[in-house]
C-alpha cells in the first residue's frame, strides 16, 4: 500500500447552485437508504420494467451467495432500448459514435430496437441458446453493444474481452467460460492505423476446443482468412435477420454476464453478474452520481467497452437511463491531442467519465491543448480505477470543467458491478482526491486487521458490509475461489475489497491503492503473479520477481527483476526487450514491463516469499525499509548495484 498524500490545502468545493436547484438526488436519499436498505433498492429497482414482480427483495440466507430480487423477472435488452421506443423516444439519439479515422454513425433507440433484434435473430439461427457463453473480442464500433445486448435479449451470457488481449488470454477465457460463439471483428482502428483482431481470433481457436462459431464484423476491411463452416459474416447473417424480436422475460438470478479481471494467481477470475440486481444499482448509480437528464444531457464515458466501466456505464446503466451518448474508438491522442476536446465541442457532451491516468497524461500535455476548444457544454466530471492524487483533481476542475463542474470520484471494482463510494454531485462538498462516501444503500467501512471498524483518523483495509444489488454473485465455475477470495478474511458476511483505505478526521473515506499483489496500471488491473509466470515461461529466466512502482502518469508501472537461466546469456538491452515483448505477446500490451532488471538474486524471507516490498523500494529508487527479515541483506546490494537505465517509455 503506498502513501497517498490527504494533504489538499484544506479546499472543499461545494455544490454549484445550477446543479443542487435540480439533482436528480438530494440529501435526504441517505436517510431514506439508510432507514430501510432494502426498501431503498426495491425503490430502485422499480425504475425498471419488470415483467413479473419479485416476492422477496433479497435472500441472504446462505451467505456469501446472494439472491436479489427473488422471483422477479425482466428483460435487459427492452429495459435498455425497446421500453424507450415504446415510451416515444424512438427518435432520441443512443449513440453518437464516432470511428478514430473520424467517420461517424448517429444511431437512435428506434434503430438500436431493429439492429439489436437482428443480431438476437441472427444468434439463434447459430444455434445460441439462454444461458450458453459467447466470446466478444471487438474494437469500440456500435456492433459491440448491439452484440451484448442481442445476448442479453436472449439470455445468453457475454464475455467481453478487451481487444488489446493476446490470443492466449483470449483462448484461456474462451475455454475457462466454455464460448461456442466468438463475435469479433477484421480490426479496428488505433493511433492512426488498422489493428488486426480476426488473426487473433484465428490463434486463439488453436488453443481451445468448442468453438463452432465465429461471426466477425467488417472494419478495416483488412484481408482475413477464413475457416469454412466456422467463420461467418456479420453483414452476410445479421442483415438479412428480420427487426422483429420479442423478448422473453428472464429470471432476476439469469446470468448476465462474465467478465475476467485479475487476482492474486495466474488464472484470471471470471467475475459472475447476474440480471436484476446489476441493472437496478448501474441504472440507479448512473442517474444519481452522474445526476443524468436524459432529455438534455449528452454523456461520454471514455473507456473502453472491453472493461467493467465499458459495461456499467458506456453501455447498460446509460442505456436504461435512455441517454444520449458519445461513443468514440480510438486513442487520445490520434490524429491530434486536442481529439477529446474536439469530440466534446462537436457532440456538445456535458458530463464526462475518465480515469485518472488519462487526466494525468493531459497535463503532461498542456492546459492549452483543452484550452483552444469550447468545452462549456460539460456540467458534470467523474473519475474512476486508481485513486486520483489532488493535483490532478484540480487540474480536471480547473482546466476541463472550467472551475465550475463537480468531480465524482467513484471508488468501484469488477466485483461490485457499479458506483460504491462517491460523492453525489447536488449534495457532497467536494474533496480533492478522496471518493469519500459510501453510496446510500450500500455499507462500507474501514476495518484493522483484526476486522474491527476504526474511527476517523485511522487507516485500515477497506470493507463492504451488507450485500448490494449488483454485487459478484460467484466466479464462474468455482464458488470456493469465491468464498476464499473474498468472504474468508473476515466472515462470510464481510467483502474484502483488497483496498488500503482512510478515513479523514472529517469521516471522509480516501482509498490508498491495492493491499494484495495486484497492480494497477492505466487504471487496468494486472496481477504480478501473472507477469511473473508469463515471465518464466520463457526460456531465458529461471524466477521472476514483479512489482507496481508508482508512475506519474500511469498511477502504477510494471518492474521486473529477472534471474536468468545458468544457460542463458544475458545480452543486456536485447534480451530485455525479447522479455518485454514476450510478456506483451503472452499477456497483452498492458502488461508490457516498464522496466526489466536482470539480477543475480531476489530478496526472500526465511520463509522463502519473496520481499516485494524492497523490490519497490528499489524501482522507487527509495531508501530501503527494513531488512531485518531477508536471509542475506547483502542480496539488495547486489540488486542495487544492477540499477539501471532509465525506464523504457513505450
Ligand atoms: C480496483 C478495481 C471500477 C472500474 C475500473 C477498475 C481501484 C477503482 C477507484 C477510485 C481509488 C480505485 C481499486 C479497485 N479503483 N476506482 N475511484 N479510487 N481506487 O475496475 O479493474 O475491477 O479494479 O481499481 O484498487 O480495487 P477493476
Amino acid at each position: 500500500m503506498s502513501e497517498t498524500t490527504t494533504s489538499t490545502e484544506g479546499r472543499t468545493f461545494s455544490p454549484p447552485e445550477q446543479i443542487t436547484a435540480q439533482a436528480n438526488v438530494g440529501p435526504d436519499v441517505y436517510d431514506e437508504a439508510s432507514r430501510d436498505r432494502l426498501a431503498f433498492w426495491a425503490k430502485a429497482a422499480e425504475r425498471l420494467h419488470w415483467e413479473q414482480p419479485w416476492d422477496e427483495v433479497l435472500d441472504w440466507s446462505n451467505p456469501p451467495f446472494a439472491k436479489w430480487f427473488v422471483g422477479g423477472k425482466l428483460n435487459v435488452a427492452y429495459n435498455c432500448v425497446d421500453r424507450h421506443v415504446e415510451a416515444g423516444h424512438g427518435e432520441q439519439v443512443a449513440y453518437h459514435w464516432e470511428g478514430e479515422p473520424g467517420d461517424t454513425r448517429t444511431i437512435t433507440y428506434a434503430q438500436l430496437k431493429d439492429d439489436v433484434s437482428r443480431a438476437a435473430n441472427a444468434l439463434l439461427e447459430l444455434g445460441v441458446q439462454a444461458g450458453d457463453r459467447v466470446a466478444i473480442y471487438m474494437p469500440m464500433i456500435p456492433e459491440t453493444v448491439i452484440a451484448m445486448l442481442a445476448c442479453a435479449r436472449i439470455g445468453a451470457v457475454h464475455m467481453v474481452v478487451f481487444g488489446g488481449f493476446s490470443p492466449d488470454a483470449l483462448a484461456s477465457r474462451i475455454t475457462d467460460a466454455g464460448a461456442q460463439v466468438v463475435i469479433t471483428a477484421d480490426g479496428g482502428y488505433r493511433r492512426g492505423a488498422p489493428s488486426a483482431l480476426k488473426p487473433n481470433v484465428d490463434e486463439a481457436l488453436t488453443r481451445t476446443e468448442g468453438v463452432r462459431s465465429v461471426l466477425v464484423v467488417r472494419r478495416t476491411e483488412q484481408d482475413v482468412e477464413w475457416t469454412e463452416g466456422r467463420d461467418v459474416w456479420w453483414h452476410d447473417l445479421v442483415d438479412r435477420q428480420s427487426p422483429e424480436h420479442t423478448p422473453e422475460a428472464f429470471d432476476a438470478e439469469h446470468p448476465l454476464y462474465i467478465m475476467y479481471t485479475s487476482g492474486t494467481t495466474a488464472k484470471p477470475k471470471g467475475i459472475l453478474h447476474t440480471t436484476g440486481g446489476y441493472l437496478t444499482q448501474v441504472a440507479y448509480t448512473h442517474w444519481a452520481t452522474f445526476d443524468l437528464k436524459p432529455d438534455t444531457d449528452v454523456y461520454w464515458t471514455a473507456a473502453d467497452v472491453g472493461w467493467v466501466t465499458g459495461h456499467s456505464y458506456i453501455v447498460y446503466g446509460p442505456l436504461a437511463n435512455r441517454a444520449t451518448s458519445v461513443m468514440y474508438e480510438g486513442t487520445p491522442e490520434t490524429p491530434h491531442r486536442g481529439r477529446w476536446f474536439e469530440l466534446i465541442q462537436k457532440y456538445g457532451v456535458t458530463v464526462l467519465y475518465t480515469a485518472p491516468t488519462v487526466i494525468r497524461t493531459f497535463m503532461k500535455w498542456g492546459e492549452d491543448i483543452p484550452a483552444g476548444f469550447d468545452l462549456t457544454t460539460l456540467r458534470l466530471l467523474g473519475s474512476v480505477g486508481e485513486p486520483i492524487n489532488p493535483e490532478a483533481w484540480l487540474w480536471y476542475h480547473e482546466h476541463i470543467g472550467g472551475g465550475r463542474c463537480p468531480i465524482v470520484d467513484t471508488w468501484w471494482q469488477t466485483e461490485t458491478g457499479a458506483h460504491m463510494i462517491t460523492p453525489l454531485p447536488g449534495v457532497t462538498s467536494l474533496v480533492p482526491g478522496s471518493a469519500q462516501h459510501p453510496f446510500p444503500g450500500i455499507s462500507a467501512k474501514v476495518v484493522d486487521d483484526e476486522g474491527n471498524e476504526l474511527g476517523d483518523d485511522s487507516t485500515g483495509l477497506l470493507v463492504l458490509t451488507e450485500p448490494w444489488p449488483s454485487m459478484l454473485r460467484t466466479i464462474w465455475g468455482d464458488d470456493d475461489r469465491y468464498v476464499d477470495t473474498y468472504w474468508s478474511r473476515f466472515g462470510k458476511n464481510v467483502y474484502f475489497a483488497g483496498d488500503g483505505a482512510k478515513k479523514d478526521a472529517d469521516g471522509n473515506i480516501w482509498l490508498l491503492g491495492r493491499v494484495d499483489d495486484v497492480m494497477n496500471v492505466s487504471g487496468h488491473r494486472i496481477s504480478t503473479t501473472e507477469v511473473e509466470s508469463s515471465l518464466v515461461g520463457h526460456p531465458t529466466v529461471a524466477e521472476a520477481a514483479v512489482v507496481g512502482a508508482s508512475d506519474p502518469t500511469t498511477g502504477q508501472g510494471i518492474v521486473a527483476f529477472v534471474i536468468l537461466r545458468g544457460t542463458a546469456e544475458d545480452s543486456g538491452d536485447e534480451l530485455v526487450q525479447t522479455l518485454r515483448n514476450h510478456v506483451a505477446r503472452d499477456i497483452g500490451p498492458i502488461a508490457k514491463p516498464r522496466q526489466i532488471m536482470v539480477v543475480q538474486e531476489l530478496p526472500k524471507t526465511r520463509s522463502g516469499k519473496i520481499m516485494r516490498r524492497l523490490l519497490r523500494d528499489i524501482a522507487e529508487n527509495r531508501e530501503l525499509g527494513d531488512v531485518t527479515t531477508l536471509t542475506d541483506s547483502s542480496v539488495m546490494e547486489l540488486i542495487k548495484e544492477k540499477l539501471p537505465a532509465t525506464p523504457s517509455e513505450d
